[in-house]
């Protein structure tokens, strides 16, 4: 068993894009397998495995994918080639060693996951098919019970079923505790019948999960004599009405990715989820979760972290917390390296919907971690009013709030922060390279010209390029930038040190003298007209490639891509301490801890002395 506070080991469904659908769903298979147990198994301090775990892992992949691509050319259907596999009539030997010695768990992961390899790839992908291991499914489950679900007595549905990677152990559990206490067969076979549920669109993936739940549960069946009827319903779940009766509990892994033209439907039934019509598969499963379980129900999710600060799940933020209590929010952890091309954070999002007992939530996080313990995060701190503000991740570093009075913004500094203008998809007939621009012609900047602290230079993309881009635009355009300014990148990768990377551009130094415009993959800080500007814009620079404020803005940021929304609200040092905090021979992230420490120190002296003159 494993629990809270204990290791595991797993893989997210792996994702493509920041969000969409994965373009190699079983490269986050990785992560689990028969040598994650050995590694779970082992105290933290000897986790250090002569072999590193990704590639015993990826080697396991490696072997599944070998084995699918033999399998596939032998014309056998998928779901022919799993039940082979659970009734042990293995194919051939490589099969027959790969499934072999498996603890039980583990190989009905493996199984769906041969399933998920052997469907025609753009259906896997259409369907994010990529299924949740053992590990991590366990300690989803234990956070159900940790909030008060007894699996055997309350309901629960997996909204999003697959190949059963949550109903098989939550059987288990009830079967295993029914044994215990010397139960017979039909008794736990209908203890199972009447508290499982779930609903998969595949139905192959539906009946894949009856036959691994009948192979769970063979003991109890001979002596039963008969098979359960389990309820795994074939349908689309965004398209049920509510249950007649609603479940105590919902967990799940569902599928994520944006869904880029909306039904009409689907934008009327999900509107209290649904911000500035973007909308994302998981989203909707939430609210669905949200509406079929009942007034003090827990739904645990695994979800991505984006909605915590994405500008587009406002709506989500604000449905979640006046429908429900957050009690958990646990990250997975994202620097191991067996988190390759793993594009995205995803998190185990646990939630008490409202109504039955007024009671006080303190959100409680924990950074799941792969073959060691899981690090206590602390407090989650989620603003007090439904209105959709970003919630802010606590760090294992940082001990104290994010968003506290006696902190700025950028806006407070003087300065206006907008996304790239340019989008080379749609406009490279405006484009081209040269050493001087024409006279209708401004430069570009492009993500990649940003290197942090230094001044940064319009070069095209070509490598060791000293050709500049130059983009065609009317003269009076507005999208122009006049004056100097800071140019971030606006999508960086998990394995970069620093989320935020910042530059400086000084407009006269470049050709033309009109201006500039950026790429769309950038944001660019510009001072604000109506205001005076608080800090240089070196200053602001330095400041954002600081360590201080790159940790300050993962809080806010679930995912690898930088949100011109989130930057607004980032909390930054009072100006008075940035200034007063950057001298000579000082370390900008010294500094800045400095100015951030300051600033609090000043606020709480002032509040102090307010409430002693009162
Ligand atoms: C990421 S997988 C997770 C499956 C399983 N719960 C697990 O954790 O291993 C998502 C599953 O949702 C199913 N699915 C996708 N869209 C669905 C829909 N609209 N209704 C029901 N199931 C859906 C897919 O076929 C896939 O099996």
């Amino acid at each position: 068993m494993y629990g809270l506070r204990g290791s595991f080991g797993f893989w997210p469904p792996a994702g493509s894009s920041s969000e969409a659908i994965s373009a190699e769903p079983l490269e986050a298979a990785r992560l689990c397998g028969h040598e994650l147990t050995r590694l779970k198994m082992m105290p933290a301090q000897r986790a250090t495995h002569p072999e590193a775990p990704e590639s015993a892992l990826s080697r396991r992949l490696r072997d599944l994918r070998q084995i699918a691509a033999a399998l596939k050319r032998s014309g056998m259907m998928p779901l022919q080639v799993c039940q082979s596999i659970i009734g042990d009539r293995l194919l051939d030997s490589g099969t027959r060693s790969f499934f072999s010695g498996l603890p039980e768990d583990e190989k009905h992961y493996w199984i769906a996951s041969l399933y998920a390899l052997l469907m025609p790839k753009a259906r896997r992908r259409k369907l994010a098919a990529y299924f949740t291991p053992p590990h991590l499914a366990h300690y989803a489950i234990d956070t159900l019970i940790e909030a008060g679900i007894k699996p055997g007595q309350h309901r629960i549905l997996d909204p999003a079923s697959g190949g059963a990677a949550f109903l098989v152990p939550l059987a288990a559990r009830i079967s295993d505790q029914a044994r215990q206490r010397g139960a017979r067969g039909e008794t736990i076979l209908r203890a199972i019948e009447s508290s499982l549920a779930g609903v998969e669109i595949e139905p192959g993936l539906a009946t894949l999960s009856k036959a691994l739940l009948f192979d769970l549960l063979r003991t109890e069946i001979d002596a039963a004599g008969r098979k359960p009827n389990i309820s795994i319903q074939r349908a689309d779940t965004l398209k049920l009405a509510p249950p007649d009766r609603l479940y105590d509990a919902v967990i799940g892994n569902p599928p994520y990715g944006r869904i880029f033209r909306p039904s009409k439907t689907i934008l009327n039934a999900f509107a209290p989820v649904i911000s500035d019509g973007y909308v994302n598969l998981y989203a909707l499963f939430l609210e669905q979760a949200i509406r079929w379980v009942k007034p003090g129900g827990v739904i645990c999710l695994i979800v991505p972290m984006s909605f915590v600060g994405g500008p587009y799940f406002t709506a989500l933020r604000k449905r979640i917390l006046e429908t429900s209590h957050v009690l958990r929010l646990d990250p997975i952890d994202k620097r191991s390296d067996v988190f390759l091309d793993v594009l995205y954070d995803v998190c185990v999002l646990v939630l008490r919907k409202k109504g039955a007992l007024a009671r006080t939530v303190v959100p409680k996080s924990s950074l799941l971690m792969m073959g060691q313990s899981n690090r206590d995060l602390g407090t989650l701190e989620i603003p007090d009013h439904a209105a959709g503000h970003m919630w802010a991740l606590p760090d294992e570093e940082q001990t104290e709030g994010l968003f506290l009075s006696g902190l700025e913004t950028l806006a407070d500094y003087g300065y206006i922060a907008k996304t790239g203008y340019f989008v080379w998809n749609r406009e490279q007939h405006r484009y081209r390279t040269g050493n001087k621009p024409r006279p209708t012609e401004v430069p570009l900047f492009w993500a990649h010209n940003v290197k942090a602290n230094r001044l940064c230079k319009p070069y095209d993309g070509k490598p060791d390029s000293t050709r500049i881009g130059f983009v065609r635009i009317e003269r009076e355009s507005s999208a122009i930038i006049c004056s100097d300014a800071v140019i971030l990148q606006r999508t960086s990768n998990r394995r970069q040190a620093r989320r935020l990377i910042a530059a400086v551009v000084r407009k006269a130094k470049l050709p033309g003298g009109r201006g500039f415009v950026t790429e769309n993959h950038t944001i660019v800080i510009i001072p604000d007209p109506t205001k005076s500007q608080k800090v240089t814009l070196k200053m602001l620079c330095r400041l954002l490639n600081s360590a201080a404020v790159d940790m300050r803005f993962r809080r806010i940021s679930g995912s690898v891509s930088v949100s011109t929304k989130a930057l607004r609200q980032l909390p930054l040092p009072a100006a008075t301490t940035v200034r007063a905090a950057f001298k000579p021979g000082v370390e900008d992230d010294h500094a800045v801890e400095t100015a951030y420490f300051e600033s609090l120190t000043a606020t709480a002296r002032k509040s102090s002395a307010t409430a002693a003159s009162g």
